[in-house]
């Protein structure tokens, strides 16, 4: 990468240059780099760009009010409540390429309305580079989209070349919050791919409950910084407990915490015992559907980081 301010010069004058009085719009996640395309084609485009965030019902405790939070005043940003959309299409699917494909299609369902709505021509993607060669490195830098009722759309991917650790520096020089810009990469369809099985909202709540408290515990050891990703995946195994003097039968969660450059292949690392005792402890007393709790310790590959 050049030197991050000499960057952003150039990608703001590029995106002006393609766009022209345009408007465009970006699918908000909250993750960094959707997050820097945003903060970056902002500078370009002013309110040009609409940032639109979806709530698939999918999020991390706390997500919807620190991604508002964060982007309300400094963005043209629109909040879409789709939980409800996005539920029901899911219910009964057990199969985790399937309930990708069914979040992705009514993802972009709603996101086509919201562009519609928008009159946007131009579509801004935070793609970064191990994205597009992970898949083959077939896509074309300058292509169109066209959405499945029939807008097309014009691709813009102002970080398409950087990888993860440039965005991060970008975001900082964009000022964005060290904090955001730091934070561990998570999966487009959320908490989908860490519930192994059929999606329900009790089981939803549970990974939810789960990865909040393996996310506090771990940033009270200092290991955000360092871990790519730490999350718990909720299986679709049940075993037996006792909670006091009761058998029980109940869900077993796995803790998954690797460390990456890119996520092209992970590592487990040696975590420190206190912790992984804490969480199991925290896990099994603050939530009573789940009665056991194990780590890990598969690298990628063979392994995927997801679970499902
Ligand atoms: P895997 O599980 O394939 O994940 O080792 C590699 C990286 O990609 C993230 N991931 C996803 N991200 N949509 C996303 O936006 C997905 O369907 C998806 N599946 C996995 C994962 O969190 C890891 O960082």
């Amino acid at each position: 990468m050049l030197n991050p301010s000499d960057f952003i010069k150039e990608a703001i004058e590029n995106i002006k240059e393609t766009v022209g009085d345009g408007k465009a719009v970006i699918a908000l996640s909250g993750g960094v780099d959707s997050s820097v395309a945003s903060v970056l084609t902002q500078k370009a485009l002013g309110d040009n760009l609409v940032a639109v965030f979806v709530d698939h019902g999918l999020l991390r405790e706390g997500e919807a009010d620190y991604v508002k939070d964060t982007f309300e005043k400094r963005l043209n940003f629109r909040f879409i409540n789709a939980k409800d959309e996005f539920l029901n299409r899911l219910n009964g699917i057990e199969d985790p390429e399937e309930k990708r494909k069914i979040i992705g299609e009514v993802f972009i369902n709603v996101f086509e309305r919201v562009a519609e709505e928008e009159n946007a021509k131009y579509l801004v993607q935070g793609t970064i580079a191990p994205d597009w060669i992970e898949s083959q490195g077939n896509i074309k830098s300058h292509h169109n989209l066209a959405l499945p009722h029939g807008l097309v759309l014009e691709i813009v991917e102002p970080i398409r070349e950087l990888y993860k650790d440039e965005v991060r520096i970008l975001g900082k020089e964009l000022g964005l919050p060290s904090e955001m810009v730091e934070r561990q990469p998570y999966p487009g369809p959320g908490l989908a791919v860490r519930v192994v099985g059929k999606l329900t909202p009790a089981k939803i709540d549970i990974c939810r409950k789960a990865n909040a408290i393996v996310e506090e515990e771990v940033k009270r050891e200092g290991l955000d910084e360092t871990l790519w990703q730490y999350f718990a995946v909720l299986t679709n195994t049940k075993v037996t407990g006792v909670k006091g003097d009761i058998r029980d039968f109940g869900y077993l969660v796995v803790l998954r915490m690797v460390e990456s450059m890119d996520a092209m292949t992970a590592d487990v690392p040696e975590l420190p015992w206190n912790m992984i005792k804490t969480i199991s402890s925290r896990i099994t007393a603050e939530i009573s559907e789940v009665t056991h709790v194990a780590l890990s310790v598969s690298d990628k590959p063979p392994s995927t980081i997801e679970f499902a």
